[in-house]
């Protein structure tokens, strides 16, 4: 029978560890780290020109690399518009990033476990009316920073840039910033600008994922920026 296709499948690196694609994701952490030699990547956010590029996909399974390499790592759902990580990880989203944010709950009690031993999931919680004050309030800052304390990588998955000011205000709280390109379909200025608005808030790139997005050849491609 074949399967439906759900985003659930985005998951190649926890469902099928060692094909070629889940080497894809092993070699981009592999590139991160080592651009990380002088600079501290703890926390990295993730990002894209436009929506539908693959960043979720890309930080999903990227998370899931660093866990199986035995790192304590915290994703988090900072799409506070059209959030999809608790889709990818089959999760509920009742409270998350939004909840704590309003003051509602202590980040210990909505953070949950996956089936990847050592990385944990902060769904984006409740769609709140004003995201963007959300995530640039004292009270995100303060939670990025506690949160530090306690894991070794942090995966910010981020709204695209061109739409809206969300990532560049998360840019504030993050080491390094991963860029999804998909290949053969985003104008070449919409990257260019995209690049530029990064490099207006002092983003440190760390590199560029060119991601192809074909049902045969599935797969993306690292380029340092
Ligand atoms: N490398 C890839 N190969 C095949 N499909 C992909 C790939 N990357 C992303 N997709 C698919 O493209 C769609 C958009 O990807 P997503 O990661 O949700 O993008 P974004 O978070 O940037 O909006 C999803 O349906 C996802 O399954
Ligand atoms: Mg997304």
């Amino acid at each position: 029978m074949r399967h439906r296709s759900t985003s659930k499948n985005n998951l190649i690196s926890l469902l099928n560890p060692s094909s070629p694609v889940s080497e894809v994701y092993k070699t981009l952490r592999t590139n991160i780290q080592f651009s990380s030699i002088d600079t501290q990547h703890q926390v990295i956010m993730v990002t894209s020109s436009v929506k539908g590029e693959g960043k979720t996909t890309t930080i999903s399974n990227l998370a899931v690399a660093y866990a199986q390499e035995g790192k304590k790592v915290l994703l988090i759902d900072c799409d506070l518009r059209s959030p999809s990580i608790h889709e990818v990880f089959s999760q509920v989203n009742h409270a998350g990033l939004s909840s704590i944010l309003a003051g509602q709950h202590p980040w210990q009690e909505i953070v949950r476990d996956t089936a990847a031993d050592t990385l944990s999931l902060l769904t984006s919680g409740p769609i709140p009316p004003n995201p963007a004050e959300m995530l640039s309030s004292k009270r995100m800052h303060d939670l990025i920073d506690e949160l530090r304390n306690h894991y070794d990588v942090i995966f910010l998955d981020a709204p695209p840039v061109l739409a809206v000011t969300d990532s560049l205000v998360l840019n504030g709280l993050c080491d390094g910033v991963v860029l999804v390109v998909l290949a053969g379909k985003v104008d070449k200025n919409l990257v260019k600008k995209t690049a530029a608005s990064l490099s207006h808030v002092n983003a440190r790139l760390i590199g560029t994922v060119l991601n192809r997005i074909n049902r045969r050849e599935r797969g993306a491609v690292f380029t340092y920026y």
